[in-house]
């Protein structure tokens, strides 16, 4: 039996704000049960439904010394899904109304949850043999560990991964604010270690002290190695060589079935010969409900997620006019993020009522109903890590039409009209122009060549995004390291 500890700062079910959550709530339970015992630690946040909280068995409590501080940790622990999840306790760190605020607020409190993790191994009913970290804000765990921890009789043979969901976001902080808040000696403050351009970097230290470090696609992995894809990191990245690799994620396919999805309006599958009726009554429903006009020609477009930059909102801005003014097109529009885009995105659907609804804010009701309604699926990114809402449209049968970059490239193959292959559109250059002529294309196919687009959808509906695949990836890595 291998043990394993994922320590994370989300998880579904418990705390979601993008796919980080998505990631380490449903990878732990795709392992073998015979072979692998996974478990995840996560911060108990106070902002956490109720209806969460209520089920946590207290275990113990210990303090973490933080610097100068001493604070308190409890250790909190649940079962989901057969999987069993451990939380740190602490109202002044995990209180507020979202698990994310001011980047120095956060600094501390990821400090503090990183040690604390460690702390709480030596207290907890479970010896892990891998701990594997999840983006910058578990960064600091590797670095505690490989230093302060270093004799540790329960720490010292433990054996790190550290996974880079996005490395837009790093956890970076003043050297002196930073020394004083971990507590870590002065000379990790260094360009060797966690100095980065004048400042700490926390994702840093975890690629430095990590026994091996991922990405969430290998598209991705080759990326931050180049000085375009690199944040600053590439020459890091580089010098990692095999101890750098890409594991593409799954979905949870469960969560996203169109043939029991509870949420859409109607149920489909790849076998129904009626597949395009079954679609076109779930477009219908989302006319209805949104309140565009029902209309079976207009070419429905999705678009959800996190309203920046790295998801192309600028280039779809920058389009936005000329497609809706064409008449061709309705969109079906669900995010927040920037207040820029989301101002953009309330000007059209005031201007263009019928063909542009959108909906700032966040609802995995709608999401679904937005996958599995919709005939295509826009995510133009200027960077993609992985990418899960490609892959889930896929599985509705939503057509999916990306910029080749990270795992939309590693998810999408372009449609290839003389063989008859493919599994979506997809364009190479980061430019507003080049997307529309990509969806003008896929509107073509759609338009005066419906065949086709059935083959394609049905095409689509039967990739294998399951986890078996990454998990197999993941588990060699493991045993490399044991
Ligand atoms: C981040 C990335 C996204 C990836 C997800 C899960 O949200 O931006 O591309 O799919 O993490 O790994």
């Amino acid at each position: 039996m291998t043990n394993v500890l994922f320590a994370s700062s989300e998880a579904v079910p418990y705390i979601k704000t993008g796919g980080l959550a998505d990631v380490a709530g449903t990878l732990p339970a795709y392992f073998d049960r015979n072979n692998y015992d996974v478990r995840v630690i996560l911060p108990k946040y106070t902002c956490m439904e109720k209806k969460w909280q209520k089920d946590l068995e207290f275990l113990c409590h210990f303090y973490v010394d933080l610097g100068w501080r001493k604070q308190y940790a409890g250790l909190f622990k649940a079962e989901h899904l057969g999987v069993t999840y451990y939380f740190i306790d602490n109202e002044f760190y995990f209180g507020g109304a979202q698990p994310y605020h001011l980047i120095h607020e956060d600094m501390e409190k990821f400090a503090y949850f990183s040690k604390a993790v460690l702390e709480a191994i030596r207290h907890m009913d479970f010896s892990p043999e891998i701990l594997h970290c999840h983006d910058w804000q578990t960064g600091l765990v590797p670095v505690y560990l490989k230093t302060i921890y270093e004799a540790d009789p329960k720490l010292k043979s433990l054996k790190t991964v550290f996974t880079i969901h996005n490395l837009k976001f790093q956890g970076r902080w003043h050297l002196r604010g930073m020394q004083d808040m971990t507590g870590l000696p002065e000379y990790l403050f260094t360009p060797d270690y966690l100095e980065f351009y004048g400042e700490g970097n926390c994702l840093k230290g975890g690629v430095i002290f990590s026994d091996l470090v991922t990405t969430v696609s290998p598209s991705y992995a080759a990326e931050i190695r180049t000085p375009e894809g690199g944040e600053g990191l590439d020459g890091l990245f580089r010098n990692r060589g095999n101890r750098l690799c890409g594991i593409i994620n799954g979905i949870d396919e469960r969560e996203y079935d169109p043939e029991t999805d509870p949420v859409i309006f109607e149920h489909f599958s790849v076998n129904d010969a009626d597949l395009v009726e079954k679609k076109h009554a779930n477009k219908t429903a989302l006319q209805e409900e949104t309140g565009m006009p029902v209309d079976p020609n207009k070419f429905l477009i999705g678009i959800v997620g996190r309203m920046t930059d790295q998801k192309g909102f600028d280039i779809i801005a920058y389009m936005l006019e000329e497609m809706l003014s064409s008449g061709r097109y309705q969109f079906a529009v669900l995010g927040t993020g920037e207040e820029r885009y989301q101002d953009m995105f309330r000007f059209f659907a005031g201007k263009y009522p019928d063909r542009i609804t959108v909906t700032v804010g966040y609802s995995e009701e709608l999401a679904h109903k937005i996958y599995a309604s919709c005939d295509a699926f826009l995510m133009p990114s200027l960077f993609e890590p992985c990418g899960l809402s490609q892959i889930i449209s896929m599985r509705y049968g939503t057509v999916p039409i990306v910029r080749e970059t990270g795992g939309l490239k590693d998810t999408v193959d372009a449609y290839n009209e003389y063989e008859k292959k493919g599994t979506g559109f997809s364009f190479a250059n980061y430019n507003a122009h080049e997307m529309y002529g990509t969806i003008l294309y896929a509107y073509d196919l759609y338009q005066n060549h419906k065949d086709e687009w059935e083959a394609l959808m049905r095409r689509i509906m039967k990739q294998d995004f399951s986890w078996h695949t990454s998990v197999e990836q993941y588990a060699k890595l493991y045993q490399r390291l044991l």
